[in-house]
């Protein structure tokens, strides 16, 4: 393990207002890997992704990207510095086109920047050139994702955190959505990818990290969680909680 971590978190505690809903997490990115979250519905995986976004509730531990503690940081000054986060469900603008979205996405950016960055995403999505006029809500919905990862792919991210993008997606646009994060990775771009999908997601990521009621409870390689008796079991209609009790 020689290249500094692109993101590591340490005993992190984080929640809503005053409530404490992931616990004493650690977890380190290595640059340029996909790490896939996994875990039952509430076990904190989307509360995750915003702790380390900042918009929600940090309660003690440290979140360095960096070499440095960000976690008193705003969300606008961690976009600034290469963090990104795609939301879980659609968060497009569907009444507006691809093109416009795309330059909604180039927001913060000086207005020299819009065209080489729309035209970079446009090179790793054809895709959206050729629905450049269409409105976004008359896009596929795995269409809408790739737009929703371009949107944020033109602040040109170091590390990209998406809530299950393949979220309700025929099995042809989960395999299209997963290519482009791995795609997205293979440019260096670090990525933590929220997956229900488990089987899928374990299939393109590198990382594997399980959550449980709050708190992380297995990580490895993705191939050997993959493996593991007991995310076979949870995975396979058992029940992860029970797992954990046995
Ligand atoms: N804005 C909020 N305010 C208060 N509590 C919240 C808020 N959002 C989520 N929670 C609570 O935090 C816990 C974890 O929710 P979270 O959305 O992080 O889970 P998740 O693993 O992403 O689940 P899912 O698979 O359903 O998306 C839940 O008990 C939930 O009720
Ligand atoms: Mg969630």
């Amino acid at each position: 393990m020689s290249a500094r971590p692109a993101l590591e978190l340490t005993a992190l505690t984080a929640g809503y207002r005053d409530v404490p809903i992931i616990h004493d997490i650690s977890l380190a990115l290595a640059p340029g890997s996909i790490t896939t979250l996994i875990g039952g519905n509430g076990a904190g995986k989307s509360t995750l992704l915003r702790a380390i976004y900042g918009t929600n509730r940090w309660f003690s531990g440290q979140i360095v990207y960096r070499g440095e503690d960000i976690h008193a940081l705003e969300p606008s000054e961690r976009l600034r510095r290469g963090i990104a986060f795609v939301p879980q469900g659609r968060c497009n603008f569907p009444s507006m086109s691809v093109a416009e979205n795309l330059k909604l996405g180039c927001y913060t950016l000086a207005a020299r920047l819009h065209r080489p960055r729309i035209d970079r995403v446009l090179s790793l999505f054809p895709m959206l050139r050729t629905k450049w006029s269409s409105a976004a809500g008359n896009l596929s919905g795995g269409e809408q994702q790739v737009l929703e990862i371009a949107m944020v792919l033109v602040t040109e991210p170091s590390l990209l955190l998406l809530d299950e993008p393949s979220l309700g997606l025929s099995p042809k646009m989960q395999a299209e959505v997963f290519a482009a994060v791995r795609d997205i990775a293979a440019h260096g771009v670090t990525a933590l990818v929220v997956e229900q999908n488990v089987h899928g997601a374990l299939l393109v990521s590198d990382t594997a990290v399980v959550m449980e009621l709050g708190r992380k409870f297995m990580e490895g390689p993705a191939a050997s969680v993959r493996d593991d008796p007991r995310i076979r079991e949870a995975y396979l209609g058992g029940n992860i909680k029970e797992t954990i009790e046995a």
